[in-house]
């Protein structure tokens, strides 16, 4: 069984997993291949490479939307509809998540969870430092707040972490300055990247950037939102796997820590889903079925998401059985606008995330807009091709 949650707070979330395997198929034996490193940085080239030699895994953890479609155009995934059906299909899984693991109506995944990446963190004690107590309207206000913060001696008020978390904290900054239907159709023919909303997404993106600490290439997301945790910023912009981390820091919701859409984004619920595949040539495909039936089941779900801080992908689990923040995402993922995360697979392929982490690692060490949305334009062209 291959993923990236090979520690910290993320490893809880598949440990209760493993447990809940052991004691529902005790004939099957789990092998834990995880590879570390935040959204898969390092996951994903060993993946690559083992599917490229044949050696594929029983099963691995990929993305809703784009980065699934990858896989099934490489052909080294197989339909799962029987699992699917057997677990309740549409009657249990919405419909527009579907349709992101399906082509020609062959389901290749089951999703284990839903999971937000538009979120601010805060730490209340910290942002008192400067009396701020209002969520920022958008994200100039928000950049005022930063201002303030630092005049109150706050050194770090952002924190941001390696590429994978500058894509994430940009893909947010997207959504609030294009809106969501502006947003989702940089991901379609005729695309304009190049437009001046999407300049304006950069110039408030550079702004951010000058009130973060400074971070390389592979820094991972715990170091940042620890941060944030300890005291020593005052937001962190990080999906909800956070959670996890927090819980794990026994921090407690509203008194600990505080959470908002990021300023600009109120109403948009910026998606990824994790879901598992069953891989060609699969050594063990009864086993990885096994695997799968648990994993879309509620009381796989109830037990996964529980611990990893994300939201069932099945409707019919109770909000109720989840905590406070949890409740809080089951609404906002029904009420909200959706949008698909470039940074985790649901909005672009491997490739176009690959080439949009380079443009904006580059532009990281050179902070020069202009060559960056010239980047952003040229990645679209190639990958919309
Ligand atoms: C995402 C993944 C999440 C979480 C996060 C940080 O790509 O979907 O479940 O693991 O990376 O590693």
């Amino acid at each position: 069984m291959f993923t990236w949650w090979a520690d910290g707070s993320e490893k809880a979330g598949l440990d209760a997993l493993q447990a809940l395997f052991k004691e529902k198929y005790p004939n099957n034996t789990f092998v834990n291949l995880a590879v570390a490193g935040g959204a898969g940085t390092n996951a994903k080239a060993k993946l690559a490479a083992d599917l490229q030699n044949g050696n594929p895994p029983d099963s691995f953890q990929g993305h809703a939307g784009a980065e699934l479609q990858d896989y099934i155009r490489a052909d080294q995934i197989e339909p799962v509809n029987d699992v699917i059906d057997t677990l309740g299909g549409a009657q249990v899984f919405p419909q527009n998540l579907l349709d992101l693991l399906t082509v020609d109506g062959s389901i290749y995944s089951v999703p284990s969870n839903i999971h937000r990446a538009n979120v601010v963190w805060t730490n209340p004690a910290v942002l008192k430092k400067a009396n701020i107590t209002a969520e920022p309207a958008d994200i100039d206000a928000w950049l005022a707040d930063m201002a303030k913060l630092k005049s109150a001696g706050v050194a770090t008020p952002l924190t941001i972490g390696g590429t994978w978390t500058q894509v994430q904290l940009f893909e947010t900054v997207l959504i609030a300055d294009l809106g969501v239907d502006g947003y989702i159709a940089l991901f379609k023919e005729g695309a304009d990247w190049g437009s001046a909303g999407v300049k304006k997404a950069v110039e408030h993106y550079t702004k951010l950037l000058s009130y973060a600490n400074t971070a390389s290439d592979g820094d991972d997301w715990p170091g940042a939102i620890d941060a944030a945790i300890g005291g020593k910023a005052a937001y962190n912009v990080m999906g909800d796997w956070a959670v996890a981390e927090f819980a794990a820091k026994n921090k407690k919701d509203g008194v600990d820590y505080q959470y908002f859409p990021v300023p600009g984004t109120k109403g948009v619920f910026d998606f990824l889903a994790d879901s598992f595949t069953l891989p060609k040539g699969a050594k063990n495909p009864g086993g990885a079925k096994d695997w799968l039936s648990l994993i879309g089941s509620p009381e796989g779900q109830k037990a996964f998401n529980l611990a990893k801080g994300s939201i069932p992908a099945r409707t019919d689990v109770p909000a109720s059985d989840f905590p406070p923040y949890q409740q809080s995402a089951m609404a906002s993922f029904k009420a909200d606008k959706i949008a698909p995360s470039i940074a985790h697979g649901a909005a672009v392929s491997l490739a176009w995330n690959s080439d949009i982490s380079t443009a904006i690692s580059k532009f990281y060490a050179s902070k020069d807009q202009a060559t960056l949305v010239t980047d952003l334009v040229a990645a679209a062209k190639k990958n919309l091709a």
